[in-house]
């Protein structure tokens, strides 16, 4: 019996290609629409409802794509993922992507081959053109903490834009207007919403960004938090606070502030985004944004689960609220 992929490879086009063809969804090109129908004719193709379902009953196993398993952040995100996921009787297969696309890629295809029930996946631009290529359109597969522009999928993210606003806010109200920021690569959404929101708060005080101020090569590791403030206190005027795109790096930037003599918070205030753990623990304690990890955890692997059961409803995007935990990494700055 010929299956959806051989229609695929006979008409050479992906996956996605023909089950787009087949659920008259999505855009297809008269070519490639008519290169699709002959194949499937040529080959006497019936959609194989049961094979299909049999496809995501059968399998009990979920897939869960995270960029860095050694972050505290991505660790909470996924207990929420697997408790959930556990209740329900499904096996969480967690993989370590390393921020690497085609690590991520690889991943995909091969669970995706083991036929895994469905993925919760931190997503990049470059991955969502694999999952277009690769995966049947209607595979259940749903995004986690990073999602991208013109997201065609379910996904749950935190609100990141209101908490690098509140982060800067809180840094405004105690008096700080030179503020340096460690930030992530722009091509992730989550970065640009963070970074929309820190400007729009610096803007909405009168305060223009200093572009000397603004270090972006990182891996939100702490080593990038310690170099990215080797650079920003070297200037010939300092921040007199720092603002990190998450928690490891603001560890960083106090370690270095620490061995270099700079007192935290008297001579710089240093705020982070993530509220891991250990962020309460760090010495001084570390004002940060805390983004709801377990929770989005819980949700996303919630509305998983519903479309691998067959829900079909509406697409869901959810945004889940963050707040400003303020501790000891914060005070005004030294006249
Ligand atoms: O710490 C890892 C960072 O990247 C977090 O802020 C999280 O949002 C992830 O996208």
């Amino acid at each position: 019996m010929a299956t959806i992929r051989d229609v695929a490879d006979l008409a050479n086009v992906s996956i996605a290609t023909v089950s787009r063809v087949l659920n008259e969804s999505g855009y297809v090109s008269p070519e490639l629409d008519q290169r699709v129908r002959q194949a499937i004719a040529t080959l006497g193709y019936r959609r194989n409802a049961l094979a299909r379902n049999l496809r995501r009953n059968e399998s009990l196993t979920v897939g869960v794509l995270i960029p860095d398993s050694s972050n505290p952040f991505f660790a909470e995100v996924a207990k929420g993922i697997e408790e959930i996921c556990f209740s329900q009787g499904y096996t969480v297969v967690l993989c370590n992507t390393d921020e690497n696309s085609q690590k991520a890629a690889s991943y995909l295809s091969s669970l995706y081959q083991q036929r895994v029930a469905g993925f919760v996946v931190v997503t990049t631009e470059k991955l969502q053109e694999h999952i277009r290529q690769s995966l049947d359109d209607d595979f259940p597969i749903v995004i986690v903490d990073r999602a991208v522009s013109n997201l065609d999928m379910d996904s749950v993210v935190s609100d990141n834009y209101g908490g690098a606003r509140q982060a800067v806010e809180h840094l405004i109200s105690l008096g700080h207007r030179r503020i340096g920021f460690v930030v992530g690569e722009k091509e992730l959404e989550t970065i640009r919403s963070r970074w929309s929101g820190a400007v729009d708060a610096m803007h909405g005080a009168g305060i223009g960004v200093d572009q000397r101020l603004v270090y972006s090569k990182v891996d939100y590791l702490p080593g990038s938090g310690y170099a990215a403030t080797e650079s920003l206190l070297s200037q010939h005027t300092p921040p007199t606070a720092i603002f990190a795109f998450n928690d490891l790096m603001a560890l960083g930037v106090l370690n270095y502030a620490q061995s270099h003599g700079t007192a935290v918070p008297e001579q710089l205030s240093v705020v982070g985004f993530d509220d891991i753990l250990i962020a309460s623990y760090a010495v001084p304690s570390l004002t940060t944004i805390a983004q709801p990890k377990y929770e989005l955890g819980r949700t996303v692997a919630e509305i998983l689960l519903q479309r691998i059961q067959g829900h079909r409803g509406e697409r869901v995007n959810l945004v889940l609220p963050t707040q400003l935990v303020v501790r000891n990494s914060t005070a005004r700055p030294m006249d």
